[in-house]
């Protein structure tokens, strides 16, 4: 193992990566989530053949995905602000832990509301 990976494998590092990747997801998934509002403008048949289209076991797992991103990246975000904007105080070393717990709790209330 390299000097640089070791400086590097730790869990603010990780939740960096965690935070970029989730970021860059979300955009991508922008153009997705505007054509599938945009099939609202070609009539409520439209919208609804897309909305039968989306209870689809695969489509509700990818929502999962999409959830647990958007809430790893709100619950990092938050944490991040709360870093640059809160003078510094012991507790937020717990940061980390309390995002990774919301995160894990929202994709569960999602699972326990889609099931
Ligand atoms: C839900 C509330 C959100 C919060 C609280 C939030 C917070 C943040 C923060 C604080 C940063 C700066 C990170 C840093 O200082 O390095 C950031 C970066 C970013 N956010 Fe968000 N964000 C949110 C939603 C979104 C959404 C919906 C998207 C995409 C559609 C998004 C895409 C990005 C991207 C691409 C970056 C740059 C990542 C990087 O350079 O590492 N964010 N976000």
């Amino acid at each position: 193992m390299n000097k640089a990976w070791r400086s590097r494998n730790h869990p603010a590092y990780w939740a960096f990566i965690v935070h970029r990747l989730s970021g860059l997801l979300l955009v991508l998934f922008l153009p997705f989530h505007f054509w599938a509002l945009g099939r609202a403008l070609h009539g409520a048949a439209a919208m609804d053949g897309f909305l039968r289209w989306t209870d689809q076991p695969l489509v509700k797992f990818a929502e999962l995905g999409l959830v647990v991103l958007l809430g790893a990246h709100f619950t990092g975000g938050v944490r991040l602000l709360m870093l640059e904007f809160l003078d510094w105080r012991e507790w937020q070393k717990a940061l980390l832990a309390v995002a990774t717990v919301v995160t894990v709790a929202i994709g569960i209330v999602f699972l326990v509301h889609v099931a």
